[in-house]
């Protein structure tokens, strides 16, 4: 049998029909960037979030991109992020000129963790005269990117006490967990919408994927939201007057018109892929291998939230994962390493002074973790595959 990582023609075929009508109405409209589409489905992720602002843009790296231009974050700033994340976290960072600040991860989530970012600000972070807070190489600490990772909430009850007592803003990354909530103060809060601003990534892959690039910012404050639609267009209000650089990041009528046929399935595909765990642990049980492999946390799964989990990726972990990968590939069984390095050791960061050995955590993750298929479609029988075949290789 032949299990990929992921299928996605399923939820085509079912959703063909409403999504070619969609696109033929954009064409027969000759209307493609940043119209009426754009707006509704804007409008869409507004209520779908419970934000008061919504901003479409190309991607989620033009997303967060567009949120540090919009907040004047540059050199001189530094920003924390998570060791383990993909590329786009720390490389946006980068990209405006400020410096990216690694934090090690809970070994149980592979999510920023609490303890150990509180322990940087107080014990490696000092007050300046002026009240900013500067890391030991001098730069002005500005904020938080906690980075929701494989559609699992940071705690984000300890990032918001941690970022009063320090002032930072918190910029939230929800590139893979767009629904996901949490237990926050009490209340649900969903991915992105707990910080000063937050993001997700609409890549085809994602849980709700474009046919191509697409991404959204989401934020409380009417002013930020004001700048980052200048910002999306090269600063520039009104036409051809231009306050502050920012950049072409629009979102184009296709891709806006085929994400509002598939947010309203989102839910239902979020609780398939949650079933799709469950079967997992169960077979995982059955066989015997919960010794042999370290399941995925479900930290809120009992606190009575639509969405404690949304499952963007399926995350195992084997200190024997490369060989474990190998068997799986032989079997036709598609698996993934998100991530083979932690940001602080990618060659392109070396300048930022870090070692092997910084984020214990992180690098442990990177060497153990391994992603199985998972969306919404996948058959028991599949999965039943996947497990024996996991099986056969621990016997
Ligand atoms: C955690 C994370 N941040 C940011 C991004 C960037 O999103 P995009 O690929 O839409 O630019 C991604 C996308 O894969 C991601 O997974």
């Amino acid at each position: 049998m032949r299990v990929p990582l992921l299928d996605l023609s399923e939820q085509y075929r079912v959703l063909a029909e409403p999504i070619r009508a969609q696109l033929d109405e954009v064409l027969a409209s000759q209307s493609f960037i940043l119209g009426p589409k754009v707006a509704a489905f804007e409008e869409a992720i507004r209520n779908y979030c419970a934000a008061p602002n919504a901003i479409g843009v190309s991607s989620g790296t033009d997303a967060l991109l567009a949120i540090l231009m919009a907040l004047e974050i540059g050199p001189g700033d530094a920003i924390i992020t998570s060791a383990y994340s993909f590329f786009a976290t720390a490389g946006c960072i980068a990209r405006v000129g400020a410096t990216p600040v690694f934090v090690d991860i809970d070994p149980e989530t592979y999510n920023i963790s609490p303890a150990a970012l509180e322990r940087y600000l107080a014990e490696s972070c000092h007050r300046r005269e002026d009240g900013s807070l500067c890391e030991p190489r001098g730069k002005k600490v500005r904020a938080i990117v906690p980075v929701h990772l494989f559609g699992l909430c940071c705690e984000m009850d300890a990032i918001h006490r941690i970022s009063e007592r320090f002032q930072l803003d918190v910029i939230e990354d929800a590139a893979q967990a767009i629904g996901a909530e949490y237990p926050f103060g009490g209340a649900t809060g969903k991915a992105g919408a707990m910080g000063e601003a937050g993001y997700f990534s609409f890549y085809p892959s994602k849980n709700l994927g474009a046919a191509g690039d697409a991404g959204m910012v989401i934020c409380r404050d009417d002013a930020l939201a004001q700048r980052l639609r200048i910002c999306r267009e090269h600063g520039m209000e009104p036409r051809y007057y231009h306050h502050f650089i920012g950049g072409n990041f629009r979102l184009d009528e296709m891709q806006a018109a085929i994400l509002a046929v598939k947010l309203p399935f989102l839910d239902r595909w979020s609780a398939a892929r949650r079933g799709v765990a469950d079967f997992y642990r169960e077979e995982f049980k059955r066989l015997g291998l919960t010794h042999q492999l370290s399941l995925p946390a479900e930290p809120y799964r009992d606190r009575r939230l639509t969405n404690h989990h949304i499952y963007h990726q399926y995350v195992i972990r084997t200190p024997r994962r490369d060989a474990l990968r190998e068997h799986l590939t032989r079997k036709e069984i598609g698996t993934a390493i998100y991530y083979p390095l932690g940001l602080h050791e990618q060659t392109c960061f070396a300048s930022l002074g870090y070692r092997a050995g910084d984020f214990p955590e992180t690098e442990r993750a990177a060497r153990e973790t391994l992603a199985l298929p998972m969306y919404p479609e996948l058959s028991r029988d599949a999965q039943r595959y996947v497990a024996e075949a996991i099986a056969e290789f621990f016997t």
